[in-house]
């Protein structure tokens, strides 16, 4: 584990989940370096915490990206701490998300946190200590109806956190992998912006899916508990600052029941679960 002072990067810092990570790693002890579009909000953050430097980048945009990752790279302090938190989800069937609005995703989700990994580590690596904690998501292990993109998005941190676990043991730094289940933050009236109308624009087979899949949706909520974003950035700190953390950490509504029906059920019994949870036949 890597004891303050040193410098943890939280990306996603300007609300949700990130933002209650940062605040908890500078009060901590840590140097923050918030990540996020919105300035007036990480503006905010470090004027309510000094340890927390703003630094505004688009993670959708490549070239923001490697400016951002060669300022990384130039710093005298190297980061011990990265938290691969930014993400965003689009809803739709797969045949009704533009190539573009996917790939856009991946940079944010995928790409933004393997690039930023990938500068982070020569620093973690001259330490010989460091942790990398990658915000994956329940839907890392499974997609919800109409989730798919932002799915496949999840699997990918997934497969990623675990190579680099892996490849990363030998020299001392730790790789985790967060997995929330649904938590009240920004996300989902964020992901209803990105989707926009798809009710309008899918063809008519899809219509009765989707209709069955919201119902289906609003009637397991209403049963649960929501949970808020602290729940999450706890678990983070367990992650950065236990002695011997666990590969992945799973959280929040929906997460016993559906993660554990993952577990028990293999590939054909769990497609019979979410078709019969969900009446979709
Ligand atoms: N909430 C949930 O139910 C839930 C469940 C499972 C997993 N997760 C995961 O948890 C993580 C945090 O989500 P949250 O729930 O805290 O949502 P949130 O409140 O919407 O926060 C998302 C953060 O990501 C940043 N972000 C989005 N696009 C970006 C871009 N292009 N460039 C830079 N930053 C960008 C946003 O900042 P700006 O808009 O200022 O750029 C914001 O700070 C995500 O990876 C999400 O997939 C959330």
């Amino acid at each position: 584990m890597i004891t303050p002072p040193a410098t943890a990067l939280v990306t996603g810092a300007s609300s949700g989940i990130g933002r209650e990570t940062a605040v908890r790693l500078a009060k901590a002890g840590y140097t923050v370096m918030a990540v996020a579009r919105r300035m007036a909000r990480l503006d905010e953050l470090a004027a309510q915490h000094p340890q927390i430097e703003p630094w505004p980048v688009d993670l959708s945009q490549p070239a923001a990206v490697a400016q951002f990752c060669e300022m990384i790279a130039a710093r005298a302090e190297p980061v011990g701490v990265l938290v691969n938190n930014a993400g965003y989800s689009t809803r739709g069937v797969v045949e009704d998300v533009a190539l573009e609005d996917i790939r856009r995703l991946f940079e944010v989700n995928f790409f933004a946190l393997i690039r930023l990994t990938q500068a982070c580590l020569p620093g973690m690596r001259r330490m010989r200590q460091g942790t990398i904690v990658n915000v994956s998501s329940i839907v890392g292990q499974f997609p919800f109806p109409g989730s798919g993109v932002y799915a496949a998005s999840k699997y990918a941190v997934e497969g990623i956190t675990d190579a680099l676990r892996i490849e990363l043991a030998p020299l001392g730094i730790r790789v985790v992998a967060i997995r929330p289940g649904a938590i009240a933050t920004e996300f989902s009236e964020v992901a209803t912006r990105m989707t926009g109308d798809v009710l309008a624009r899918t063809p008519g087979d899809y219509k009765p899916f989707y209709q069955q899949a919201r119902a289906a949706m609003d009637e397991i909520f209403a049963a649960r508990q929501a949970a808020g974003p602290e729940l999450i950035a706890e678990l983070i700190i367990e992650a950065v600052t236990a002695k011997e953390p666990q590969a992945a950490y799973t959280a929040g509504p929906l997460s016993g029941e559906f993660i554990g029906r993952r577990k028990e059920l293999d590939d054909d019994g769990f497609l019979a679960f979410m078709l019969e949870r969900f009446k979709l036949i």
